[in-house]
């Protein structure tokens, strides 16, 4: 095992120790009256993505402490044991890779020892499957009878690619629509089967492990409407992306794209569950998303950890919330195409990192992830930003803001870039009033992340520096970050309250349910 936990460290005291003394009466404006070169500290370049960090609550001694601590915990050398394909998921004995989806054919970074002639190989088989889907994609978009492509899937087999299709939708060629079914509520799925046809629709049923119940329902359910509206050609209609791909010939689907255990669900954008993307934005487009990722992968790999961004949030996402006890994070993306980017992201963080225990099972005695939550601005401006202007919680805020808009309409986006500059200056600089009701505190930290532009290959960048970020935070904690045991117990008892509801039995179960159950049935 490469990680030691963070509260076994030396460093933990003297962090401890430095929020006690400096750290918790932080106040940034005095830091960047003190200090003319506090923005050039606390910000840095790296792969199509700009941030500016100097809106924090730290300062260099602080920073110091918390590399330190990236050092003492092993970071680096768990970094490397996922990047050389070491079984790094342990509770589930499977590596994690999802990084080899974006590496190139012939990346020279790729070791040629033959230790590593089997990662080799399992590149080979990445790309041939990339190429299959690629093609796949590619006569999806030339055949004009296909209208409509009907995503049926859950959880990361879902939001990757919905939050992706939606943020690059000014790069999808016109003629195609887009639709995607997660909920196990018929009401969505009738919904879009209500705007469809048989003949013009390609239904992709996206399920890691096929055995997901609402993807199977759902995909029961379109199966059986196509049929029932006279529809024959399931193999031209229906598709499944999956590592199971015996569970989808048995459930009738012949055309199938599989990928690996080693891709975790929520890290399963970049496999063939990026097909939606794949067909809406072309071959070429999602390679430079792949391309875009990669950059960040080897930013992350090499970049000195004083100059990694990845490195340098996930520190901070530790030094909010175990130092200053913030128990969630706000994301506001300026621009409105990223508007499942904040549920994209909870998942990538809670279901990582929202764990109670360390990679050896053992209880912790501090605070894991944060509270991921958010709204594209301007919108989260005039709902909750009340809240995060003069709330009693402080809430770190990470905005995203794009230099240059796709789009030509006059005096939109620079109304929206000071709106987003202005909220960030709002949150630090406060505003003194004796009334009470009008003064603000400020001293509240954010970060910015900033894009020249919105497209496949800043989306990728940006998107695996939020995973390398939350492996950090999650390899400080000790924690296995790509588990997800939390999920099952919900799963299971489901499955037996389901068939309490069809008989009635309320027979052991707590007061409660047995009262909403019967109510439910009358
Ligand atoms: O229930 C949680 C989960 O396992 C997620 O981790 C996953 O992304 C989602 O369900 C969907 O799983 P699958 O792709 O296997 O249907």
């Amino acid at each position: 095992m490469t990680q030691c936990r963070c509260d076994q460290t030396p460093v933990w005291g003297q962090l401890q120790a430095a929020f006690d003394t400096s750290g918790q009466a932080f106040d940034l404006r005095k830091a960047f009256a003190a200090d003319a070169q506090r923005f050039a500290a606390f910000s840095q370049s790296a792969p199509h993505v700009f941030a500016d960090l100097s809106k924090n609550l730290i300062d260099a001694g602080t920073e110091g402490l918390l590399l330190e601590l990236a050092r003492q915990t092993g970071l680096e050398a768990h970094r490397d044991a996922m990047f050389s394909g070491a079984a790094i998921n342990t509770t589930e004995g499977r590596q994690v890779m999802h990084w080899l989806l974006r590496t190139p054919p012939h990346d020279p970074a790729m070791p040629t020892q033959s230790v590593h002639r089997h990662m080799a190989e399992t590149l080979h088989e990445v790309q041939t499957t990339l190429g299959t889907m690629l093609a796949f994609a590619e006569t999806v978009r030339a055949d004009e009878a296909i209208t409509d492509v009907v995503n049926i899937g859950i959880g990361g087999s879902d939001l990757g690619p919905q939050m992706a299709v939606l943020a690059l939708d000014e790069f999808v060629s016109p003629g195609k629509r887009f639709h995607f079914v997660s909920n196990v509520d018929g009401h969505e799925l009738a919904a879009v089967l209500r705007k469809v046809k048989p003949e013009s629709t390609l239904f992709l049923v996206a399920s890691k492990t096929f055995t997901t119940i609402e993807t199977m329902t759902n995909a029961q359910s379109a199966k059986a409407w196509f049929e029932g509206q006279g529809g024959t050609d399931i193999a031209r209609h229906f598709a499944a992306l999956t590592t199971n791909v015996t569970a989808a010939n048995a459930f009738g689907i012949r055309t199938t794209f599989g990928f690996w255990d080693w891709v975790g669900g929520r890290y399963s954008v970049w496999s063939v569950i990026g097909l939606p993307l794949a067909i809406a934005i072309g071959a070429q487009g999602f390679k430079e998303f792949l391309a875009g990722a990669h950059d960040m992968d080897e930013h992350f790999r090499v970049a000195p950890l004083a100059q990694n961004l990845p490195v340098r949030l996930g520190l901070l996402d530790v030094w909010y919330r175990n130092f200053h006890g913030f128990t969630s994070r706000s994301v506001a993306p300026y621009h409105s195409a990223l508007k499942r980017y904040p549920a994209y992201l909870q998942q990538l963080e809670m279901e990582s990192n929202g764990k109670r225990v360390d990679a050896d099972g053992q209880a912790l005695h501090y605070d894991t992830s944060p509270v991921i939550w958010g709204e594209p601005g301007t919108n989260g401006q005039h709902a909750y930003f009340q809240m995060l202007h003069q709330g009693t919680d402080v809430v770190p805020v990470e905005l995203v803001a794009v230099k240059t808009p796709i789009h030509s309409l006059p005096g939109h986006h620079t109304l929206l870039l000071a709106n987003v500059l202005a909220q960030a200056q709002a949150l630090m600089l406060g505003k003194a009033d004796v009334g009470g009701h009008k003064h603000f505190t400020g001293n509240r930290p954010s970060t910015f992340l900033l894009l020249d532009e919105l497209s496949p290959a800043s989306l990728g960048a940006l998107i695996a520096l939020q995973e390398h970020r939350v492996f950090v935070s999650g390899a400080v904690w000790g924690i296995n970050s790509f588990d997800q045991w939390g999920v099952e117990l919900g799963k299971v008892l489901a499955k037996d309250v389901e068939a309490r509801l069809h008989s009635g039995n309320v027979a052991g179960l707590d007061a409660s349910t047995a009262g909403l159950l019967t109510k439910l049935r009358a």
